[in-house]
């Protein structure tokens, strides 16, 4: 997988993104490169051609089906100033009761028999995103069940996600996931989660992204910015963070139940960073002269895309 923006050298990006994300495995007269090695990223591509790396969340020897389905498993790169998916889920009411009493759960019932109220009373990552339940059927495809890519700078729908476009309808997974919900909520409680969660969408994309993208589209015309190199000048970093980090987090927050996510690590912090880039526009705007770019410590690699 292409994980270079130009922001960190080898070592950073073996030790940091590789983790989480994988590579591509590289086997040099029957020896690892150690470069790619050891490697548990979930999109890791293997020396035969295969995809992925089951022991992400099913860890090697044990291959555990129960390890798998509690959060903890998905904890280990879901989480973060990015990615906060399990501080979220420990915020929610979900993940406090999981807390509480997760220890008497049923967590080995075979794959498609594991029931919601009897063997589990709230929800895990696993059982939203991945267990068979109410008539869903059980998947290793994250993506299914997501109507939004609330990862990106502009929300899109996932088959309009351009590092990794879905072939999904948003639409009929919209539907499985409210069904996921419905084995423990009425209809009302339901839809009033997901009207909620679609406006916080809207919010997100109206409000905040798309002004301040226009704001930076004007300054990168106006040649007060530089487009050579992505996250060298101040600006850049404070746009990049206003979608990656507290953006997200917002949208994140309200899809999964945890106010001061939504909220103060969220929005809170979104109106701040606002007010951060338009004084600093205001300033490049008046004087006419472009801003300060950075040599940034420890970057390094090649940034151009390979074809796949
Ligand atoms: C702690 C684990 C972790 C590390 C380290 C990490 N990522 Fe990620 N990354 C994730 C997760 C999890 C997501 C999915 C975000 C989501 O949907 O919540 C993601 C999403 C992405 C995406 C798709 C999102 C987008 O909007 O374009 C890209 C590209 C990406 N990461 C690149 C990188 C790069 C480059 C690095 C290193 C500089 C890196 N990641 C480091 C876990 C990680
Ligand atoms: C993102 C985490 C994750 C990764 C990566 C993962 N699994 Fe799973 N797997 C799960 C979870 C969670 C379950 C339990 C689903 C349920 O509740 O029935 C599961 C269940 C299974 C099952 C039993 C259920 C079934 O669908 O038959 C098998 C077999 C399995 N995984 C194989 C694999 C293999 C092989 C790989 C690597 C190619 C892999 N898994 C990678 C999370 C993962
Ligand atoms: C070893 C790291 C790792 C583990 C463990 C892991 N993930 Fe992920 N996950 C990622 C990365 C990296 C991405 C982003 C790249 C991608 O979308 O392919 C991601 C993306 C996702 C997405 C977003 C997909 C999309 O299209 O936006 C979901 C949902 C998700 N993971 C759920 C889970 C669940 C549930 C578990 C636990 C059962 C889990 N992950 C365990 C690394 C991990
Ligand atoms: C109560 C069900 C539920 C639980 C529990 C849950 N999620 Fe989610 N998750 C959702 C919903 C709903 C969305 C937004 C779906 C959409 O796009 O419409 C979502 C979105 C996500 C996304 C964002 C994908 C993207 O890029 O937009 C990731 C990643 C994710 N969840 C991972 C996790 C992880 C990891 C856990 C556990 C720590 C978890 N979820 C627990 C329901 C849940
Ligand atoms: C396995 C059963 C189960 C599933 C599946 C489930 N929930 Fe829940 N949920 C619960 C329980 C139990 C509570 C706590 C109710 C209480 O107050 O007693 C709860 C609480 C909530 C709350 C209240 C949060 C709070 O802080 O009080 C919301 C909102 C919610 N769920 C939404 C959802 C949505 C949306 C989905 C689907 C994406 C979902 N739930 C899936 C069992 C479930």
């Amino acid at each position: 997988m292409w994980l270079n923006h130009g922001m960190n050298n080898d070592i950073e990006r073996v030790t940091g993104c590789f983790y989480c994300h994988g590579t591509v495995v590289k086997v040099e007269d029957g020896k690892f490169d150690s470069k790619t090695w050891p490697n548990v990223g979930v999109g890791r591509i293997n020396p035969d051609g295969s995809k992925g790396s089951c022991s992400s969340c099913h860890t090697r020897h044990k291959f555990s089906v129960a390890e798998a389905r509690k959060p903890e498993a998905c904890g280990q790169c879901h989480l973060g100033p990015d990615h906060p998916q399990i501080e979220i889920y420990k915020e929610s009411k979900h993940g406090d009761i999981y807390d509480a009493e997760g220890h008497t759960w049923k967590w080995d019932s075979a794959p498609g028999t594991w029931t919601p109220g009897i063997d589990y009373r709230t929800p895990t990552c696993s059982v939203c995103h991945m267990s068979g339940i109410n008539g869903v059927a059980t998947s290793h495809d994250v993506t299914e069940r997501l109507a939004w890519e609330t990862q990106a700078p502009l929300t899109v729908r996932p088959s309009e996600f351009k590092p990794w476009p879905a072939k999904t309808d948003w639409r009929t997974e919209r539907g499985k996931m409210k069904q996921v919900c419905l084995a423990c909520h009425s209809p009302a409680w339901t839809d009033g989660h997901f009207e909620y969660f679609d406006a916080v969408v809207a919010n997100y994309n109206d409000v905040y992204y798309k002004p301040m993208k226009k704001l930076s589209d004007e300054l990168y015309e106006k040649k007060l910015m530089s487009k050579e190199k992505p996250l060298d000048e101040k600006l850049e970093i404070d746009l990049y963070e206003l979608w990656h980090h507290e953006g997200r987090r917002a949208r994140f927050g309200a899809a999964m139940m945890a106010p001061d996510y939504t909220w103060w690590h969220g929005f809170y912090e979104m109106k701040k960073r606002c007010m951060d880039i338009e004084e600093q526009a205001e300033k490049l705007l008046k004087s006419g002269k472009p801003g300060k770019v950075f040599d940034v410590r420890g970057a390094g690699g090649n940034t151009t895309k390979p074809k796949f």
